[in-house]
């Protein structure tokens, strides 16, 4: 566990420590260098900047380099904050992530970080810089039988008034835990993780935090006649089947208002079915929606979040054998549309479906947002740095751009409509669950619009590219899952949906007499 604390920044330079991190800015603005004791810190950082050409001060650039003899220090990391003007939120977090990916490079784990310009108004952005230094130290490494321990760090934060990044801090954490949540559950290997461990874990997960999962089984989903659903798991071993997965979280006391939605898909593992893929090394990470899902309710839960939100999680497995769903197959969902199942591989549109239709009716959310990791395309399309975003709604698909973007979660909007549902009518059937020949991420988003009832606002967060195998990102680890969503819902949420408790009525003046 990392230990961090904020402390006043009298004495800043007192306390012994492995590393400082000295924050240099663009222009080369002083900043601490003259400020910290003793005189030849100040010297040594002037002597490193100008003589290593490399370093600009931009931000997140870091530079590691001997402390000064006679400092109470061993090495010193510049850090790159970028310019004087514009420190924001983001860039904190983004830099805190840097930090750590230079800490961690030098094997030492205390650490003071003089946080001096994090003053007045930006007080509290020192907790998003820590925040993006928990976020960018996540390992996971349970099962190494020589497990390299992760390192515990003890950070201390100077800056001149702490209270404000302490209390932001905690507020913090449980987004941090929800994150950390997703990616465990995402990296977990598919003999670890199935539909039944994995509600198990969510269960044990969520409890604490006062939520009690509602498991539907195969038998319950079958009476519900979500056929669309039930015929993905089919071809799976007994301790294998399907199962929907409710989550409840009542934020906002005794409202009786609409909820919002979340909606999940679960795969905790696609071989493709009959259609079977060719390539499926990490096809654990198929489940990216529902843990980003469950990472995002356990962030709610754990800062108390003044909104109502239910989710919903697909989990099943792709599994071929004797009883697997058949490609020609036609099955019906639980809206009652008939869809002829052309490739088994197109699995989670199938789960969706039934997922959507359930959580509307039962619910009737006046907002519905389902992730998946649902379509090559889409990667192809937008790379590994965004999510794919698919809306009826422009300022719903506005304002999930917008809240991810301030986290590290970016997503680019991708077009539904009557071309792409045109590409899913079936021959046989109502729909095909894949498109002929169409764009294979808006022919996906287009079937699941089929399932989206009424006024019903939604977005789908095709989030294939982005699950797992992310690179150099700020603040997600390299290569293994990333939980992305878990942060992006949270902002979403923290930014539109929360109920914010009503000012005070002030008086109305009353009307001039005329
Ligand atoms: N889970 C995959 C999508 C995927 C592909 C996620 C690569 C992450 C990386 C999904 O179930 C799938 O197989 N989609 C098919 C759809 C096709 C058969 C229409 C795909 O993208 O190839
Ligand atoms: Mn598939
Ligand atoms: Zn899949």
């Amino acid at each position: 566990m990392t230990h961090f604390s904020f402390t006043s920044q009298a004495g800043q330079t007192d306390h012994a420590s492995d590393i400082v991190i000295v924050p240099v800015y663009d222009k080369r603005a002083p900043g601490v260098a003259t400020m910290i004791a003793p005189a030849q810190m100040g010297a040594a950082i002037q002597h490193a900047m100008t003589t290593d050409l490399h370093f600009q001060g931009k931000t997140g650039q870091t530079l590691t380099v001997p402390a000064p003899a006679g400092s109470n220090f061993k090495k010193m990391i510049l850090v790159g904050m970028g310019a004087t003007k514009g420190m924001d939120s983001l860039r904190a977090e983004t830099i805190g992530g840097k930090i750590y990916t230079a800490v961690a490079a030098t094997g030492m784990t205390s650490l003071t970080i003089l946080a001096n310009d994090f003053s007045g108004a930006n007080a509290h952005m020192a907790a998003d810089l820590a925040h993006g230094f928990v976020l960018k130290s996540y390992t996971f490494d349970k099962y190494k039988s020589q497990a390299p321990q992760a390192p515990d760090y003890t950070i201390r934060i100077a800056l001149p008034n702490p209270t404000p990044a302490r209390e932001k801090f905690a507020q913090l954490a449980p987004v941090a835990a929800g994150a950390f949540l997703a990616r465990d559950l995402a990296n977990e290997p598919p003999n670890v993780l199935t539909p039944k461990t994995m509600a198990e874990r969510v269960r044990v997960a969520m409890e604490p935090l006062g939520l009690n999962p509602e498991i539907i089984h195969e038998a319950g989903l079958k009476a519900l006649g979500a056929g669309a659903f039930v015929a993905v798991g089919q071809g799976s071993s007994p301790d294998k089947r399907p199962m929907m997965v409710v989550l409840r979280y009542n934020g906002t006391g005794n409202d009786t208002s609409r909820p919002l939605a979340l909606v999940g898909k679960g795969l905790t593992f696609d071989t493709g079915g009959l259609s079977l893929k060719t390539n499926m090394s990490n096809m654990k990470f198929d489940m990216g929606g529902a843990a980003a899902v469950i990472g995002a309710m356990a962030a709610l839960a754990g800062r108390k979040a003044p909104v109502d939100v239910v989710a919903v999680l697909g989990l099943a497995r792709n599994d071929i054998g004797p009883d697997a769903n058949c490609v020609d197959d036609i099955v019906t969902a639980m809206n009652g549309k008939t869809i002829d199942v052309q490739n088994t591989d197109a699995e989670g549109r199938l789960v969706l479906a039934d997922c959507l239709t359930y959580v509307q009716r039962r619910f009737n959310p006046h907002t519905v947002i389902d992730l998946a990791t649902l379509t090559g395309a889409c990667k192809a399309a937008l790379g590994s740095t965004m999510c794919g975003v698919f809306s009826n709604d422009e300022t719903l698909s506005k304002r999930i751009r917008a809240s991810g973007a301030k986290v590290s979660e970016r997503g680019w909007p991708m077009p539904l409509g009557p071309e792409f549902s045109a590409a899913i009518r079936g021959t046989y059937s109502d729909l095909v669950n894949i498109g002929n020949g169409g764009p294979g991420a808006s022919t996906a988003a287009a079937f699941l619009q089929e399932f989206i009832e009424g006024k019903t606002k939604w977005a789908h967060l095709d989030i294939a590219g982005v699950a797992n195998g992310v690179f150099g990102h700020p603040t997600m680890p390299d290569k293994i899952g990333t939980g992305f969503g878990v942060r992006l819902l949270n902002q979403l949420i923290m930014d539109h949906f929360e109920k914010k408790p009503k000012a005070p009525k002030t008086e109305a003046a009353p009307a001039p007499k005329a």
